[in-house]
């Protein structure tokens, strides 16, 4: 087991423990060893916030380990996929805590994908202003990316991730042996993460990814141990190339994923982003045609999707671009890739550069014409 750890957003608390530890199986014993449950208060009850999805597959085993170790939890379970991340769900579930009479001393523990960690990390900022937080990532994508974090958000109808709160997790387990129950479409899904970093920050790594069998657990573990460590690493970092590297894509991808209304996963939609982007990129000048081709590689390697589906209307795609968080006056604020690890930068040092809504939808209709001759383009 290796452990590592990312620095708290307020300095006087303590850094976020995570520990790797892939095991097939999880028994009481490695629980025992993750030093959070080994402290956690044995008077009060705290919450366990999965979905069913989760539960199903293992959450019987989970209230035995809990009950091994003398820890009272209360399961909260939530419906899978984005509608959990919503002010309503959010209700739901601390109507569901007020019930049991949680306390100060409770935990908010998080078993689950990217949704249950967002869920999660709000509830646990928010209610009774502030419980301890406890991650136990189950897809790849919350492995490498979403629970190496202390921001939580939620959606709103307008767009993604609009409301959020920041609260450093006390402790994450990051255990691949979470994933066997994980179907091979949200495996690949996931790594679109991986490949971000990569794209972003290291042509080495995506060497490696292009090496890529996911159904080899060992490779899938090498994946997920470089990716938290480099998420670590910029997280820790925390300067302008690692702040734009981690929302890469995220501008397009976030709206592409919006309006899919739960027919494409985050890893996918963010897929379609970061190709879109590497157009702009190509497009405004800033990158040339070797970069917008490893893209469109490396997703396709991975049967990611790499072309905005027809049945998107591109002004609607801006229209909900205007919601995100860093749009400015008229233009979308995004990072965009130089060369394959490198991002572009200003004469400030500044990574999230100003487009326009005519150089987008621009970018999206050379992707959406892409499609028709994707299979060449990659291959030449
Ligand atoms: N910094 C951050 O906080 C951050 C970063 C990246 C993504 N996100 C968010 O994460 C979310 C996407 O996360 P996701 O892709 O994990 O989606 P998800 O949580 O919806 O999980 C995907 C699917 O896998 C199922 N599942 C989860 N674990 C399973 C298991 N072990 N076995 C069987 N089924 C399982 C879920 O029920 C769901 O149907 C998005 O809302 C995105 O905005 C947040
Ligand atoms: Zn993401």
């Amino acid at each position: 087991m290796s452990i590592l750890e990312f620095k708290n957003p307020y300095p006087s608390l303590p850094p976020t423990k995570v520990s790797l530890l892939h095991t097939s199986k999880l028994d009481a014993t490695a629980l025992a060893n993750i030093g959070f449950f080994s402290t956690v208060d044995r008077e009060s009850t705290h919450i366990l916030l999965t979905d069913s999805n989760v539960a199903a597959s293992m959450l019987d085993e989970l209230k035995d380990m809990f009950n091994n170790l003398r820890i009272k939890i209360h399961p909260v379970i939530v419906v899978p996929g984005e509608s959990s991340k919503t002010i309503q769900a959010y209700t739901h579930v601390l109507d569901a805590c007020a019930d049991v009479g949680i306390t100060k001393e409770s935990t908010v523990i998080g078993i689950g994908g990217g949704v249950v960690k967002d869920l999660s990390g709000f509830l646990a900022s928010t209610f009774l202003r502030g419980l301890n937080l406890v991650l136990m990532p189950t897809t790849v994508l919350a492995q490498v990316d979403a629970a190496i974090d202390w921001r939580h958000s939620l959606n709103l109808p307008h767009g993604k991730n609009l409301i959020g709160s920041i609260l450093a997790p006390a402790e994450i387990l990051i255990n691949a042996g979470f994933l066997k129950s994980l179907n091979d479409r949200w495996i690949r899904d996931g790594l679109a993460e991986s490949i971000k970093i990569a794209l972003c920050q290291s042509p080495d790594f995506l060497t490696l990814l292009s090496q890529a069998n996911p159904s080899d657990f060992t490779w899938l573990c090498r994946v997920i141990d470089i990716s938290v460590s480099e998420k670590i690493v910029a997280m820790n970092r925390d300067s302008a190339p690692d702040q734009a590297m981690l929302v890469y894509g995220h501008a397009i991808g976030h709206a592409i994923e919006h309006l899919a209304e739960g027919e494409l996963g985050h890893g996918e939609a963010i897929s379609i982003g970061m190709c879109v982007t590497a157009e702009l990129s190509l497009l405004a000048g800033l990158s040339d045609e070797l970069t917008l081709k490893a893209h469109y590689n490396a997703f396709t390697a991975f049967g990611l999707p790499t072309i905005v589906p027809d049945k998107y209307d591109l002004h609607q795609i801006w229209s909900v671009i205007r919601a995100d968080k860093r749009f400015r006056g008229d233009k979308m604020c995004a990072p965009a890739v130089k060369t394959i690890g490198t991002l572009v930068a200003d004469g400030n040092g500044k990574c999230f550069l100003p487009f326009g809504a005519e150089i987008v939808i621009r970018a999206l209709e050379l992707n959406k014409s892409r499609g028709k001759t994707i299979g060449k383009f990659v291959q030449n």
